[in-house]
């Protein structure tokens, strides 16, 4: 099957359905706009050390708001994780996919001597809601984008700006989701990031 990211706000394709191990009913589905509420709520419930980790993406009720006014799946496909046991549709993780690599991306990954197009990769940046982490709602998550890339067409993902060598489960869920660690990196000064790469 081929697809477009423009298609996929509304297909039924990219929505994946799940019970979380306590048989609660989960949805993954495209970010869409009438998300504005509940997407910036989830964003700004994040707790520090939640933000420290995910940066720099914007965090601030404002920018779900921002973020879901100014959709572009051609360009940024933005997958929710919503709770689908009660009225509310709680968010409960967000995962972002960036078509491509920043250009600054493309120059680190240029001392790696390996052989990819990073016109047909991905970036990826998941998170998880405060409270609702290490209870394997990640997994399925990181596993609906890890598809969808494929299906449209993806070469490989990359994790957006690496991952930071001192969050050690996200180090471990990524390498246990088939991540290949490549090099390490120094940003901001005095911190160690990894960068990864999933071949599709
Ligand atoms: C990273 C993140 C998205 C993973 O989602 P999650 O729902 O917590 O992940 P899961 O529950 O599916 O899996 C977590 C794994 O880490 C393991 N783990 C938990 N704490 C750990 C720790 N301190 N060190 C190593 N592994 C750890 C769990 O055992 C599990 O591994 P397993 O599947 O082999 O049992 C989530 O923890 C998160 O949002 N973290 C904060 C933001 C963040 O770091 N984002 C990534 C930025 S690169």
């Amino acid at each position: 099957m081929s697809l477009s990211f423009a298609d996929l706000t509304h297909n039924p394709f990219a929505e994946a359905w799940f019970a979380d191990s306590h048989g609660r009913m989960r949805l993954i589905r495209p970010l869409r706009p009438r998300d504005g509420e509940r997407f910036s709520r989830f964003l700004s419930s994040l707790s520090s050390d939640t933000r420290r980790f995910f940066a720099p993406h914007g965090l601030e009720w404002q920018d779900g708001q921002q973020l879901v006014a100014e959709l572009d799946p051609s360009q940024v496909l933005r997958l929710l994780l919503l709770d689908k046991s009660g009225p509310g549709e709680e968010v409960l993780g967000y995962l972002i996919l960036q078509m491509g690599l920043a250009p600054h991306e493309v120059a680190r990954f240029a001392h790696y001597g390996i052989e990819y197009d990073p016109a047909l990769c991905a970036s990826l940046a998941p998170v998880v809601a405060e409270g609702w982490q290490s209870q394997g709602l990640g997994a399925p998550l990181l596993k609906q984008g890890l598809h969808l890339c494929r299906e449209l067409g993806r070469q490989a993902v990359v994790l957006m700006g690496g991952v930071q060598d001192a969050n050690r489960r996200a180090v471990h869920f990524y390498l246990r989701h088939g991540f290949h660690r490549l090099d390490s990196f120094e940003w901001p000064h005095g911190v160690l990031n990894d960068d990864m790469i999933r071949w599709l």
